[in-house]
């Protein structure tokens, strides 16, 4: 797939540009031809030489360079690309991205560039949380640049939260992730184009006290693989997403929570939408009263936890009146009698389908890449085989997209 693609890699000074070597080896292990773009922070942490030798192309870092600006130029760098790749992508970059500031050869290329950017930021924990971060990532997502992590974990200042950036295996399948919608000729049908999408993922964490919490298995590689797929038929998506390992799935607007609660409160501040679909496997009960400082193991009896039913975000938005999805959908996670416990699932609730999967220990669907469903809805259930979990997806956005269409019929 990416076999002859042009790769223009701007790489920046974050530490993790010192991964960098291991994506360019990828890339050209895939028969794709890379370019790099080092800005004088980037050459910090990697050496124009290191990148060079791995790309077999040279390197460029200088604006005005007269021999460069005749043989290449930041115009016919930018052009002569099929994707543009920023990664790590600093704080720094982001801003003057941003605010279309092209005061050195990696910014002013990106302001010239007519092809589809892809950032990877990679910074401290607080520099992701700023405002100014939050502010110019949004603004650069809603011009369509697409974004791949960064994602929570240690990271190289020793803090310990988001901003590490998405590791190269990651980058490398956004990459993928690109070309192979540009060379899926079905993606010029966007049958949910000009419609909306809300995706629940994800496990929800309910705390105990600050350090402790209460959660589930669930990976939200499902919830997520649904987000991408409705995104990439169109709809313009929200993905509410308790906490998971998963990159951003591109082209889709995330709202990152912990608690069942929050998660709720996200659902109803991203409605009204046409579709909901409700796959994060939300804790059922949280911790009546959290406390606010950690429990001290004091000797002698443990603690006892009393238990607070969670809100119904299914029922919830199905009985959201006027405000309520066209089409909502559940999951149903499920031990024992899948499907008839899916069936009486879907009356209790008041959604409209119910996507049933079992999730007993030996299916291996928590936590896995493959899932076998049953779509359960009023007019009868469909079995689906078994299928990866992106398979499911897709499956089931195009069936969404037939279905919101058969409505406005
Ligand atoms: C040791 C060190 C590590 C740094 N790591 C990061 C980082 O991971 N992410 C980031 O946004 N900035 C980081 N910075 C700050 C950037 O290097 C700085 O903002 C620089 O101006 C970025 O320039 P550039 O965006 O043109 O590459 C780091 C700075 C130092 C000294």
């Amino acid at each position: 797939m990416l076999a002859g693609k042009r790769v223009l890699l701007i790489v920046t000074g974050g530490i993790a540009a010192f991964k960098m070597p291991e994506l360019i080896r990828r890339l050209r292990e895939r028969g794709a031809a890379v370019r790099c773009i080092l800005t004088k922070g980037g050459a910090q942490f990697v050496t124009p030489l290191t990148l060079q030798a791995l790309s077999e192309d040279k390197v460029y870092s200088e604006l005005f360079s007269l021999t460069d600006e005749s043989e290449m130029g930041h115009i016919r760098l930018s052009r002569e690309a099929d994707l543009v790749v920023v990664a790590p992508a600093t704080a720094d970059v982001l801003a003057r991205m941003a605010a279309g500031i092209a005061d050195d050869l990696a910014t002013t290329t990106l302001l010239a560039t007519d092809k589809q950017v892809v950032v990877a930021p990679a910074m401290n924990v607080q520099m992701w949380a700023h405002a100014a971060t939050r502010a110019n990532m949004a603004l650069l997502e809603s011009r369509g640049i697409r974004r791949v992590g960064p994602n929570a974990g240690d990271l190289a200042c020793g803090e310990v939260g988001a901003g590490r950036m998405a590791e190269p295996m990651e980058i490398l399948g956004a990459i993928e992730a690109f070309f192979a919608e540009a060379a899926d000729s079905s993606f010029s049908d966007r049958p949910l184009a000009g419609l909306k999408a809300l995706v629940t993922s994800g496990p929800t964490y309910e705390a105990i006290d600050p350090v402790r919490y209460i959660a589930n298995r669930s990976s939200g590689k499902q919830g997520h693989a649904i987000a991408a797929a409705l995104a990439r038929l169109g709809a313009a998506t929200t993905l509410v997403s308790g906490p998971t390992r998963l990159a951003d799935p591109a082209g889709v607007s995330v709202v990152s929570i912990e608690s069942a609660r929050d998660m709720l409160a996200a659902c109803q501040a991203a409605l009204p939408v046409d579709v909901a679909v409700c796959a994060a496997a939300v804790a059922d009960w949280r911790v009546k009263a959290a406390a606010g400082a950690k429990i001290k193991k004091a000797g002698g009896k443990p603690p006892s936890l009393e238990l607070a039913e969670n809100p119904d975000i299914l029922a919830t938005l199905s009985a959201a009146g006027n405000a309520r999805p066209r089409l909502v959908v559940g999951f149903a996670a499920e031990t024992d009698d899948v499907v008839a416990n899916a069936v009486e699932k879907r009356k209790r609730k008041g959604c409209d389908w119910i996507v049933a999967n079992d999730v007993s220990p030996n299916t291996g669907t928590f936590g896995g890449d493959r899932n076998t469903v049953h779509i359960v809805a009023a007019d009868g259930v469909e079995n689906w085989p078994p299928l990866s979990k992106d398979d499911v997806a897709m499956r089931l956005a195009r069936r969404i997209g037939k279905h919101l269409a058969a409505l406005r019929q």
